[in-house]
């Protein structure tokens, strides 16, 4: 192909994370907007892949970061610390659903901070005497990123598949996904007592004093859409974790940060585990960050034991740390995470109003700010569309014709098959943007059904 003929005219040698498709250039963004360089508008309802809670251009945080840099940029981790690290371990730390005083180890992203947790959980055990403990244990229908440690942990099948070879350190465990509950390929149940025994029974059957660790989303995020488990599940988890030495880690990347319109997504439960993974939110993509951070516990038994063997160059980064403590002080001072439940309630609501009853939507859900719309065959039955007819691409593509972006998920009935549509737009959004919002799901939603199963 010739120069010419290529398809992406400003970013031509970029690798680009969609090829074969040309791209809008985006140049600018304001609230939950994003305009290209033709000028048009996109409405962010997803935030992004459910990033930019605090919402887009931020002069704040572009001055708070601007300033810092003009100071220090980087200086190594082993060597020093500095008082935008400090501070905001020391602000975000209260916040947490943790034991405390929480620590908290800052990194680049949510991949790389599931890895951190990994090697914690670890070292946790090596320090206490037991460092035959290195089974860990994650669910189906979960995310937890992409390098292979934090892939290998996913229960998200087709992000595997190519992988699988690199794969299976980890067992998995069935995933609390009430809608889909004992449907035959979904390894997914609703009760929580026969979740918890499922967790205990694995942990046994690996030997108790070989597992590590136990990690999952408090509220699954881009695998299954927005799922929360039955209340009981959380506190019937901790507890099988608790009485077998297993530490419990929330990986809190998506539902961080006010996402589902509580601080954390263990929050709803009063849960407090043993650490808790965040990024995403943390910088609202204002900068490539993330951290594990640990309870008193855990961070006392490692630094006192055998310690941590692990790092990054651009891990305890000063600018990472100013960016989080101004989008910090945004979430604060605004009272984002009210917002998030307040209007999450609302889109819910406009949601079903207008969806509740569409002959191809199986289910509404979410919490705060975090929303989802399952999309199905048949209600009754709730099959899916097969995979090959590509209705959540369909979607998405008909949304982002029309001005308004949202996030997708297949896979969530079987690994294969099922169709859903991720919605966090930022906490910022206005009522009239979240009708525009459902409005123009309800649309696509339409258009793409028409498109790729006319048959209706
Ligand atoms: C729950 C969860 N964990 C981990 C990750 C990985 O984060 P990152 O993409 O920043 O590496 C994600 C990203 O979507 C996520 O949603």
């Amino acid at each position: 192909m010739s120069q010419d003929a290529e398809p992406h005219a400003v970013a031509g040698r970029v690798f680009s994370r969609a090829p074969g498709r040309t791209l809008s250039v985006a140049v600018r963004a304001e609230g939950t907007t994003i305009w290209d360089t033709d000028g048009r508008a996109y409405l962010d309802a997803a935030g992004g892949a459910v990033v930019v809670n605090v919402g887009h251009g931020r002069r704040s945080v572009a001055e708070a970061v601007g300033r810092q840099l003009g100071e220090i940029a980087y200086a190594h981790g082993t060597t020093f610390t500095s008082e935008a690290l400090e501070a905001y371990a020391a602000e975000v730390g209260p916040l947490l659903p943790l034991e405390g005083p929480a620590a908290v180890y800052p990194v680049s992203g949510g991949s790389e901070a599931i890895e951190t947790a990994l090697k914690l959980a670890r070292a946790y055990h090596i320090a206490r005497g037991e460092p035959d403990r290195w089974t860990v244990i994650a669910r189906w229908g979960s995310y937890h990123g992409n390098t292979l440690g934090a892939l290998d942990l996913s229960g998200r099948r087709p992000l595997r598949r190519p992988y699988e070879a690199w794969l299976g350190r980890f067992r998995h465990v069935s995933a609390a996904y009430p809608y889909r509950a004992d449907e035959p390929g979904a390894n997914a149940l609703a009760d929580p007592a026969a979740l918890a025994l499922e967790l205990e029974r694995t942990i046994l059957s690996a030997g108790p004093e070989s597992v590590a660790a136990f990690v999952a989303e408090p509220i699954v995020g881009a695998t299954l859409g927005a799922v929360a488990p039955d209340d009981g599940y959380w506190h019937a988890i901790a507890d099988v974790c608790r009485r077998h030495g297993v530490l419990l880690i929330a990986d809190e990347v998506m539902t961080g940060f006010g996402r589902t319109g509580t601080w954390f997504g263990m929050d709803h439960w009063g849960v407090k585990p043993d650490m808790v993974v965040a990024a995403k939110g943390a910088t609202s993509g204002y900068w490539p960050f993330g951290f594990v951070a640990a309870s008193a516990r855990v961070h006392r038994t490692v630094v006192e034991g055998s310690g941590f063997v692990h790092g990054f160059t651009y891990s305890h980064s000063i600018g990472g740390a100013t960016v989080a403590r101004e989008v910090l002080r945004i979430i604060r001072e605004e009272d984002l995470v009210a917002a998030s439940a307040s209007k999450g309630q609302l889109l819910r609501a406009t949601l079903q109003d207008r969806l509740g009853a569409h002959r191809h939507v199986g289910d509404v859900r979410g919490r705060g700010l975090m929303v989802a719309v399952e999309l199905v065959a048949d209600r009754e039955s709730k099959a899916a569309f097969p995979r090959e007819r590509k209705l959540t691409e369909a979607i998405v593509a008909a949304a982002r014709d029309a001005g308004v972006l949202v996030y997708s998920g297949t896979g969530c009935a079987d690994g294969t098959n099922g169709d859903m549509v991720l919605l966090g737009p930022p906490f910022v959004v206005t009522e009239a943007e979240l009708d525009r919002i459902a409005a123009g799901l309800h649309a696509a939603i339409d258009a793409a059904i028409a498109k790729v199963a006319p048959e209706g």
